[in-house]
């Protein structure tokens, strides 16, 4: 098989590539003078191929190059076009919030199928439903928990897992198994007497545990501050986090760090400089599961 890469995830899909002894070919981009996009892929492709493209900001020029290039590997010769999207944007928006609004991640997934994908591969999606709902070609939500997990094992004391609302509780759940911790997630309550609204962990206390907080993204890190903020205040010893997709918008770090998380993590879905696990390993899995 051949694994086709743009500069959008050069790294991960030449580690896919490595895992999976596949040949890497990297796909020519440029721009241009009215700011349309050009790509092509460079050689004559037969058989299964392997296209990676993570659409992390500009969401929309990746976007646009993800269908151009879907279809630019079908052009070349592949019998088969399988895309890893290792970050899908606009999953976030999976539903009409508001009446008039799209469905964002619909929109997405509907023309990654239209365009001409035979399979999809993405990472740790908002909502996996999201891909049943809107795809009739096969695809694997990849969970890169284990390997998060793993950056943080035998470095904390008494962990607690906590994920920052309920919604997240799964990934929270599914990493407490691999470090054999307790896991929880968080919730606002009013004091009936005061008034006062805090945000406190469900059921468990984390008065001198180690917390390691667990979401899918870090964008604004609005989110994981005010979690560790709680969690600082409920009497943690320390704050750890750990997500998959760091998109991590100007000042986000700062953030972070200011609200006193100790030590933040991410995978390498979205290049940052706090994408230090792979998720190589898991996506050829996921690969290999897919192949006929
Ligand atoms: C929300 O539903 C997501 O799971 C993340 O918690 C959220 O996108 C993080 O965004 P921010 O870093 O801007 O708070």
């Amino acid at each position: 098989m051949t694994v086709v890469a743009t500069h959008s995830s050069l790294g991960l899909a030449a580690r896919v590539a490595e895992l999976l002894s596949d040949e890497l070919v990297l796909v020519e981009e440029k721009l241009f003078p009215d700011g349309e996009r050009y790509l092509r892929v460079p050689c004559k492709l037969e058989g299964d191929v392997i296209l990676v493209h993570s659409t992390h900001p500009p969401q929309d020029e990746r976007i646009m190059e993800l269908l151009l290039a879907i279809d630019a590997v079908r052009g070349a010769g592949a019998k088969r076009v399988v895309v890893v999207t290792p970050y899908l944007a606009y999953a976030r928006q999976d539903k009409r919030f508001l009446e008039g609004e799209p469905i964002s991640i619909g929109v997405v997934l509907q023309a990654v199928q239209a365009v001409g994908a035979d399979a999809l591969v993405v990472v740790d999606i908002h909502k996996p439903s999201s891909l049943d709902e809107w795809l009739r070609i096969p695809h694997i939500n990849v969970l890169p928990i284990k390997q998060l997990a793993e950056y943080f094992k035998g470095r904390l004391r008494d962990p607690l897992i906590l994920a920052p609302d309920k919604g997240a509780l799964h990934r929270a759940r599914d990493m407490a198994r691999v470090l054999d911790a307790d896991y929880d997630y968080l919730e606002k309550r009013r004091d009936r007497v005061t008034g006062e609204i805090r945000v406190l962990p469900k059921s468990m206390s984390v008065e001198g545990r180690d917390v390691l907080i667990v979401d899918d993204i870090i964008s604004t890190g609005g989110t994981l501050a005010a979690a560790a903020k709680s969690a600082i205040s409920a009497g943690a010893r320390g704050v750890y986090a750990a997500c998959t997709h760091a998109l991590l918008v100007s000042g986000a770090l700062d953030k972070v760090y200011g609200a006193g998380v100790r030590e933040v993590v991410a995978t390498d879905t979205v290049p940052s400089p706090i994408s230090k696990v792979s998720v190589a390993e898991p996506i050829a899995e996921a690969l290999k599961r897919l192949s006929p």
